[in-house]
């Protein structure tokens, strides 16, 4: 169960913060979350009581946080249940999928073999490879999506050949919320030897996911979507396939030693990625806010955001002139137009009401060319939400006929 009237205290933003002057109603949780105080703390504590590097000092502060830092890794190892050497810290879901493009499709694709991608992705899991498909030149295929823009599994083996090597694949998509079956389409991949990688950046935050029960070889997320801090992110790697990766990242604290002619051993996974100075703050930080997203229960989360999305839809289709897009996905995600305001304007008086949402194509550049409109209002939740706030927002939404007077009264 959720106590969301305590929960609500652990979150200054949500205490304080007035948006043109009212209080605010924050539905932007898939761009990013807010942070509870206990991260921000975590991550106080170590800029004011242990500032010092991860993995190079031999004295009492750097070994606190050598310690706190490898902590992390294997909190996180917990939450997916995995291996913390399987475990690779990166600035985020985008730079995790960059590691896997360049890293181990650059080596191991060749000329004419195929990538399945769909339309509803995100451009940090299109835009990668395209880039690779341009250096080596690859195909890339398009996946058919259903009418709920989930990747249509009773197809996908009409577009798989002996030529596809890769499946890149969102398990819960940014815009539209649909939940993809990616245990079944890794199943499908894995019996053909065609390697996938999952993009978690808008599951791991909601739902429990456990990397060894979907058998994917690769999985990525960001901590900021997860009461986490920026710039903090995971790729999950099945340990061999970290192992025949290559890094991108060259540098310190990466490699075991080199010399003089050219010579270099590198350190074994997850080490051999993480070149340069980390984000240790962030790392940190990062433990504390799975712990507390732990504390609350994962199952406990999901099902408030779908008692929350199931409360929203039902309000939302007395309004008339408010279009859905995702009635029927499960996710905290409700995605919709008012008829004849073109999305932006509408962004834009949500927020004259205090409400932040997102507005456009939110990243997912293909995806209003499925829907076929240019693009959408996205009002997407997290746990910390509550029924009144939807009641302020759509009370908002029944003056959409309205929007553009309302906007310049
Ligand atoms: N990927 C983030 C979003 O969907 C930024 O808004």
């Amino acid at each position: 169960m959720i106590d969301i009237n305590e929960i609500r205290k652990d979150f200054p933003m949500l205490n304080n913060h007035k948006m043109q002057g009212h209080q605010l109603v924050y539905f932007d949780n898939a761009a990013t979350s807010l942070k509870p105080k206990c991260v921000i703390e975590a991550m106080n504590d170590y800029y004011f009581n242990y500032n010092s590097n991860v993995h190079r000092g031999d004295y009492d502060l750097a070994a606190i946080s050598d310690a706190r830092y490898e902590q992390t890794r294997q909190v996180v190892a917990d939450l997916l249940s995995c291996d913390s050497k399987e475990i690779v810290f990166t600035s985020g879901t985008t730079q995790a999928i960059n590691m896997v493009a360049f890293g181990y499709a650059m080596n191991y694709l060749n000329c004419d073999d195929e990538i399945i991608l769909n339309e509803a992705e995100h451009a940090s899991n299109i835009l990668p490879w395209y880039e690779i498909a341009r250096k080596k030149h690859l195909k890339i295929v398009f996946a058919p999506l259903d009418a709920q823009g989930k990747v249509d599994v009773k197809q996908l083996s009409s577009i798989i050949n002996e030529k596809t090597k890769m499946i890149s694949i969102a398990y819960v998509s940014n815009v539209l919320g649909a939940i993809n079956d990616v245990k079944t389409i890794i199943k499908i991949a894995h019996e053909k030897n065609i390697v996938v990688l999952v993009d978690a950046a808008q599951a791991v935050p909601h739902m429990k996911v456990d990397v060894k029960d979907l058998d994917c070889d690769f999985l990525a997320f960001s901590a900021h979507k997860m009461c986490g801090p920026t710039g903090i992110g995971v790729l999950y790697g099945k340990y061999d396939m970290l192992c025949k990766m290559d890094t991108i990242s060259l540098g310190g604290g990466m490699n075991a030693k080199f010399d003089a002619c050219q010579n270099m051993l590198l350190k074994k996974p997850p080490y051999k990625f993480e070149g340069g100075t980390p984000a240790i703050a962030e790392v940190i930080g990062f433990a504390t806010a799975i712990k507390y997203l732990s504390n609350i229960g994962f199952d406990n989360i999901a099902n408030y955001e779908k008692e929350l999305k199931k409360y929203a839809i039902e309000k939302l289709k007395e309004i008339p002139n408010i279009i859905i897009y995702n009635e029927a996905n499960d996710s905290g995600i409700v995605t919709f137009n008012i008829k004849d305001v073109f999305c932006q304007d509408a962004g834009s008086y949500f927020n004259s009401k205090g409400i932040a949402v997102r507005s456009g194509h939110h990243c997912a550049k293909l995806l209003p060319n499925f829907l076929n409109v240019i693009g959408t209002v996205r009002a997407s939740f997290y746990f910390y939400n509550t029924k009144e706030e939807i009641d302020i927002f759509v009370e908002a939404c029944k003056h959409g006929g309205d929007f553009l007077d309302a906007f310049f009264k």
